[in-house]
């Protein structure tokens, strides 16, 4: 899923030396002399044999695309080469993985352990000054280790992981790829008639990848359920009638995620035109992306462009300095306008004042925004605006003054919709910003993957929803 132009050995040696210089210096600020992180484990089912399936700790997966080994360790000491502990346990009900191998492995002495016991005889017998990052279960406890998870430590990594390396920014548009190509064969299923639950099926073959694999639910809705935002039911049977689909998904490439959201209209034509503005707009929120902007000021001129467009659709009836004010615009888009994105979908550090700590505070009133830093070279983030139809929250608007200025004969004839979300992935820069998912989808439209897959015109395709609907 990488681009072949890119030399992936150069980038992984740059990427590795970043994040070893990065966890020297949270070292020093913690005053610990290395660091020991865990992998993670999968948790067992209360009175079963069997396991939860295996998700990676995210600070783990920062040193190495090792996504899928459970009980796996890191031990670094500044000025030496990380030490790689590969769980590879002899048993025969259960498959181990096999030793790595590719471009990232040279950079670790890579020992392959049995067990624990192993994993510990080859950590030094005096851990005292060795912090641990991860879930420390009782034997892990028992290692003498400095302690699990310290603060100190903790905020210099995260902090810093908002900055994403060169091999980072390759992954994350290997996973925009994979999800563009999964959201090529979803449009092109749901235009062929397929419930919720196939076009999953859908997305997952085009992208290659089992639901595990995935760096979040897919929220695939029909209809009403796309007010719902994180709709996860995937409904097996077909809806009485099709109005709208909005889908929410994205792929993970070397363990880095993508977060794509597209919607379309089936055959309406005043619902693709709403689909059509909101993609303009949220093209418009994309523009104003650069190194140096405040977060805080996006999601706030987002909730204007977003009372503009309701005032203009004529869905409410004031305008857009007053239903922002009188937080009219929250009972439409109530979630924030982005976050940042990488080793997970949501990743950490969004709200942090520094590598030392304390929070940068969200706007009142807008207690789901995820970012508040200025923005800088090198974060990815979203960029997803919305409108939605959410029972919940027009009943509440219903019941205090806001009543007065939402046309409920209006919400009611787009309610069967439930709602619009169209999101991107971008890459800051000085000058502005990479749009990796529209890049994404257009390198498909280009190469002969996109014939493959794409949406066939037929009288049953969903109709046109801006740039949306040609995925891109
Ligand atoms: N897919 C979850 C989100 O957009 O934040
Ligand atoms: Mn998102
Ligand atoms: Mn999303």
């Amino acid at each position: 899923m990488f681009d072949c132009a890119l030399d992936l050995d150069t980038l992984f040696a740059q990427h590795s030396q970043i994040i070893r210089d990065r966890h020297a210096r949270a070292l020093a600020a913690e005053n610990c002399a290395a660091v020991l992180v865990h992998a993670g484990a999968a948790p067992a089912v209360f009175a079963d044999d069997q396991y939860y399936s295996f998700r990676v700790n995210a600070a783990f997966k920062s040193w190495a695309p090792l996504t899928d080994v459970p009980d796996c360790f890191i031990y670094f000491e500044p000025g030496r080469i990380p030490l790689l502990l590969f769980n590879s346990p002899l048993d025969f009900w259960y498959k181990s993985a096999d030793l790595p191998q590719g471009y990232w492995t040279r950079h670790f002495d890579i020992r392959a352990v049995a067990d624990r016991g192993a994993a510990r005889a080859l950590l030094p017998a005096d851990l005292s000054h060795t912090a641990f990052i991860g879930v420390a279960d009782a034997e892990i406890a028992s290692w003498g280790l400095a302690g699990a998870n310290p603060p100190t430590l903790v905020a210099h990594l995260d902090f810093a992981r908002a900055v994403k390396s060169d091999y980072e920014l390759a992954c994350l548009r290997g996973a925009n790829l994979l999800g563009a190509r999964g959201h090529v064969a979803a449009a092109r299923a749901y235009a062929a008639g397929a419930t919720e639950f196939e076009i999953q099926l859908a997305f997952l073959t085009a992208c290659g990848l089992r639901e595990q694999e995935l760096p979040y639910n897919t929220i695939i809705a029909f209809n009403e359920g796309a007010s719902v935002l994180h709709y996860q039911r995937l409904e097996r049977r077909a809806p009485a009638a099709r109005h709208s689909l909005l889908i929410d998904a994205g792929a993970e490439c070397a363990g880095y995620a993508s977060d794509i959201t597209r919607t379309y209209s089936f055959g309406n034509a005043d619902f693709a035109a709403l689909i059509g503005h909101m993609d303009e707009l949220q093209q418009s929120l994309c523009a104003s992306v650069r190194a140096g902007t405040d977060w805080r000021d996006i999601h706030l001129s987002a909730h204007h462009l977003t009372a503009e467009l309701l005032q203009e659709a004529d869905i409410t009836l004031c305008d857009a300095d007053e239903a922002v004010d009188t937080g009219l615009s929250s009972v439409f888009l109530p979630h924030g306008i982005g976050h940042l994105l990488g080793l997970q979908v949501h990743d950490v550090g969004g709200w942090m004042r520094s590598a030392e700590g304390g929070e940068i505070a969200r706007p009142p009133g807008h207690d789901y925004l995820r970012l508040t830093r200025v923005l800088e070279p090198g974060f990815v983030v979203t960029m997803e605006p919305g409108i939605y139809f959410i029972e919940q929250l027009l009943n509440e608007a219903l019941a205090d003054s806001r009543a007065q200025k939402i046309n409920w004969a209006r919400v009611a004839q787009l309610r069967p919709f439930g709602g619009i979300r169209v999101e991107d992935d971008l890459a800051v820069t000085t000058a502005g910003c990479e749009n990796l998912t529209r890049d994404a989808f257009s390198a498909l439209r280009a190469g002969p993957e996109y014939l493959e897959a794409a949406p066939r015109s037929s009288s049953a395709a969903p109709a046109a929803s801006g740039s949306a609907a040609s995925g891109g």
